[in-house]
Order: structure tokens, then C-alpha cells, then sequence
């Protein structure tokens, strides 16, 4: 399952995003926002997402604002989740192999559709390599409980 969400710029290209997980057979929730007047506040849909992705709901999310950036400091507060906010196709597949991000984020203001489709179909499609990359993981682990880097050691 695959958590979706927007702010008011992302909208249009959400939809596009959830037609193309529907030619890949993934299910996907959508947390909002789906009105697209302006100022609605990205941190809320944001969250929701991140959150359902947290405690389990959903696998990985996909979250879109202006830049991707407010929504993705926004998801990356919330325990366990590492984002990626990208507009290449390489930093997606790799924050997966390498950093097993689990939440995705793109600049509606940033890329084009179809960019942003490939963008999202290599992260998809891309696994987590383990090995002494989860070493790494586990000391960004430590750090978000309160520890440093250097207690995993
Ligand atoms: C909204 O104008 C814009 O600030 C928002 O979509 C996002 O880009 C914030 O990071």
C-alpha cells in the first residue's frame, strides 16, 4: 500500500502518480489535501502520511508539495520515516538501495509529469541492499532515539 498526499500544488500531478501505481497493480491511499484552493498547509498531509507509513498502514509514501521540501522535512519528523526529496532519477533509486527511504517527495514546481513518473517508478522498483548500509540506517536509527552514530558500534 502506498500512502499519497499533497498540498494544493500537487494535485494535478497526484493523480497522475496514482493512475500510473494503478498500471503497476499497486494499491495506494490517498491522505489528502484534494482542494485546491490556496493555503492549506502541507505539514497535514504531510503527516498523515508519514504516520500511516510509521506504524505499518502503508509501505512506502509518496508526497508532493510546491518544491517537495516543506512536505518532506514535515514527514521526516515523524519516527522511522527517511525521506528522499528528489528530482533525478539516480538519487531516487539509490536513497532506496542505499538508505531504504521509505517516503519519496517531488516539487510539483519542480519536475514534469513525466519526469516525476520515472522518478517514482525507479524508487519503486528499487531494494534496499542491506549489508553495512543497514549499519548506516541503524545509526540514523540511533540518533532519532535520542543516541549517537557511535552506540551502534
Ligand atoms: C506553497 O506555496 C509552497 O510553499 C509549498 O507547496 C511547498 O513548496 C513548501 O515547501
Amino acid at each position: 500500500m502506498i500512502a499519497l498526499a499533497c498540498d494544493h500544488t500537487g494535485i494535478a500531478l497526484k493523480h497522475e502518480i496514482s493512475a500510473m501505481l494503478d498500471e503497476m497493480g499497486l494499491e495506494w491511499k490517498d491522505f489528502g489535501n484534494n482542494n485546491p484552493d490556496r493555503g492549506d498547509d502541507y505539514p497535514v498531509y504531510g503527516y498523515k502520511a508519514a504516520e500511516a507509513v510509521a506504524r505499518g498502514e502503508c509501505d512506502r509514501g509518496i508526497l508532493i508539495c510546491g518544491t517537495g521540501i516543506g512536505i518532506g522535512i514535515a514527514a521526516g519528523k515523524v519516527r522511522g520515516i527517511r525521506v528522499c526529496t528528489c528530482s533525478d532519477v539516480y538519487s531516487a533509486e539509490m536513497s532506496k538501495r542505499h538508505n531504504n527511504s521509505n517516503i519519496l517527495t517531488m516539487g510539483a514546481r519542480v519536475v514534469g509529469s513525466e519526469l516525476a513518473k520515472m522518478i517514482a517508478k525507479h524508487w519503486l522498483t528499487a531494494e534496499f541492499e542491506g549489508g553495512r548500509h543497514q549499519r548506516r540506517i541503524d545509526m540514523i536509527t540511533a540518533i532519532e532515539n535520542g543516541g549517537t552514530p557511535e552506540d551502534i558500534l
